[in-house]
């Protein structure tokens, strides 16, 4: 395990999701909203200086919820789709920006321990960027991330863990491997199962407007 990520570990795990996300778009399976995002994001992460990392953004963080995701490490549910992803990411878990920057609710005390995302592109995260936002969501095993809307488009891949996930008062469990597109501003949540859950996310549009919670903690 790695306590500094390097710009060539962190390029390269970043290049195993867009291939990913480029032969999603080619096989042509995915509904024509998430063809576009797709397509959208690739255009917009091929912009990116990928040449000049901010390295204070590739510093450990601490965060307890690698401590879960490590122990998972093994015997992930990564799909064969997203195993490679799971892979890239798993030797350098711990040196991640993992953050959480909600403010605290009283409803779910302990929630900033037990989620948090790495971003790895985007306004705060190693590779700078104004127009798309690229990283890792983890949610411990069990936890309701609880609703909450943002201005961004959103696009989640599942890497593993099976969650349940609401978006519009609808619910469904998405295992590993699935594509769930969040247009601007829908109310959406996670709950997590047995397995913590691992996405990667992507954000276009407003990326500098942060996630807010609604009152509801959620379904
Ligand atoms: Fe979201």
């Amino acid at each position: 395990m790695t306590t500094t990520l390097s710009p060539k570990a962190a390029l390269t795990a970043i290049e195993v999701v867009r291939q990913h996300f480029a032969a999603r778009l080619a096989a042509a399976q995915e509904s024509p909203a998430i063809a576009a995002e797709l397509e959208n994001i690739l255009a917009l992460l091929a912009g990116v200086d990928f040449t000049r990392p901010d390295e204070k953004h590739l510093k450990a963080s601490g965060h307890p919820v690698i401590t879960q995701l490590r122990q998972v490490g093994a015997q992930s549910s990564a799909s064969s789709a997203t195993q490679a992803i799971f892979d890239a990411f798993l030797p350098h878990l711990d040196a991640l920006p993992w953050r959480y920057s909600y403010e605290p609710r009283p409803d779910a005390p302990d929630i900033g321990q037990r989620m948090a995302w790495a971003e790895l592109v985007g306004p705060i995260a190693p590779f700078h960027s104004h127009q798309v936002c690229l990283g890792l969501t983890a949610i411990g095993s069990g936890l309701l991330y609880p609703l909450h809307y943002h201005p961004a488009v959103e696009t989640y891949l599942v890497v593993s863990g099976t969650a349940a996930w609401t978006a519009d008062g609808l619910t469904r469990q998405h295992p590993p491997g699935t594509l769930i597109l969040h247009p601007s501003n829908i109310i959406h949540a996670m709950k997590a199962g047995d397995e913590p859950l691992l996405a990667v996310y992507a954000w276009t549009g407003d990326v500098e407007t942060l996630s807010a919670y609604v009152d509801d903690i959620g379904p």
